[in-house]
């Protein structure tokens, strides 16, 4: 079948790779007149994965009514603060009922929204669902074994995308907890970020074990105000991306904090990056809701201090391990 693929970058390309391979007619779409021309006349994206020469059946446009003409099947890898921006594009060529499923993991900074309520505010005729799960791009791009859950709030429809994306080393759960998926993908990499920060700071495996269980508390909170279900955080989209987004390299969010641990600050390991970490925009926006909302969420706070305050993580430890005791209560 044909799909269109909004966006070029990592997880876009892995994405669209795996659909390739697995038969179909890809067509991408970006803002960057170099990169479609690469794509299209040499198979390489000048953006990522440059040694990888994406097969034939991938194709890329500038022209974002080519792109919705192409497929009613629309997936969108378009980093968060941008997706609301590009909906409006796509609201703009009048295309209704596309089947419409979103990778991005985060969180608005400017509303507080979920994407499913950026795309209910500015894409409302479409069919929404949303993919989330330990699924790190390098790895899809080269066929490593992945599970992700994948999210509607439409019957049948995450059963559609179910199909249209299994393969041999891809397997995907279908869920109606769109909310319980969005909170879990959001907010995993700002306890990313804190393990960065803790690998850096030598504070042992130890520490990290501990940032991950209590970024899970802190997520099940959260997400328990917004609506998800616990058992959702649970799963692939809540503890796997969480595993998988505190232990590896690949994850830009550790990264960004492995920087920040070693003493640089925000803005240099941003630049150093060169590449979106969704945490730490993430954490703008949880940190104001948990607020809002009245909930907990001391992690999210240190590294809020951390990345906007400039505030030593040695400090933020110290206040972490001098709270008031209490019982390990997950809400
Ligand atoms: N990289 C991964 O392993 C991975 C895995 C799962 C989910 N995700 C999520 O997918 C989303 C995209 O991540 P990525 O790694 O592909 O990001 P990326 O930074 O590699 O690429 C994002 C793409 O969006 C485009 N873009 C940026 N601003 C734009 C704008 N204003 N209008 C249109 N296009 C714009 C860029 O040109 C780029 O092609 C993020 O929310 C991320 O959390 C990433």
């Amino acid at each position: 079948m044909k799909i269109t693929m909004l966006g070029a970058g990592s997880f876009g390309t892995a994405m669209s790779k795996h659909l390739a391979d697995l038969g179909n007619d890809i067509l991408m779409w970006t803002i960057d007149k170099e990169q479609a021309d690469s794509i299209n006349s040499t198979g390489r994206n000048t953006f990522c994965f440059q040694d990888t020469v994406l097969p034939d059946n991938i194709k890329c446009t500038l022209d974002m009514d080519e792109a919705l003409s192409f497929s009613d099947y629309v997936i969108m890898a378009i980093p968060t603060q941008f997706e609301r921006e590009v909906c409006r594009k796509v609201a703009a060529t009048g295309k209704k009922n596309l089947h419409m499923l979103n990778l991005a993991k985060g969180i608005e900074i400017s509303t507080g929204y979920l994407l499913h309520k950026v795309h209910e505010e500015e894409s409302p005729d479409n069919i929404y669902s949303a993919l989330s799960g330990p699924s790190h791009a390098e790895e899809v791009l080269i066929g490593c074994p992945t599970a992700v859950t994948l999210a509607s709030f439409t019957k049948g429809e995450a059963e559609n995308w179910q199909k249209i994306l299994t393969g041999n080393n891809f397997r995907v759960y279908t869920s109606d907890d769109v909310v319980g998926l969005e909170v879990g993908g959001a907010t995993k990499n700002i306890y990313a970020v804190a393990a960065g920060i803790s690998k850096a700071m030598k504070l042992g495996d130890n520490a990290l074990a501990a940032i991950a269980c209590r970024g899970l508390a802190e997520i099940m909170r959260f997400g328990k105000k917004l609506g998800a279900d616990p058992m959702t955080l649970s799963g692939l989209a809540g503890v796997g991306d969480l595993m998988v987004t505190c232990y590896s390299m690949h994850s830009r969010n550790f990264r960004l904090g492995l920087a920040v641990g070693s003493g640089k600050s925000f803005d240099a390991a941003a630049k150093e990056l060169g590449q979106v970490a969704e945490g730490a925009y993430t954490v703008r926006a949880v940190v104001e809701n948990s607020k809002k909302f009245d909930v907990e969420m001391p992690l999210a706070e240190g590294v809020y201090r951390i990345l906007y305050g400039g505030e030593s993580p040695e400090l933020i430890m110290r206040e972490l391990f001098a709270r008031p005791l209490k019982s390990e209560d997950l809400f």
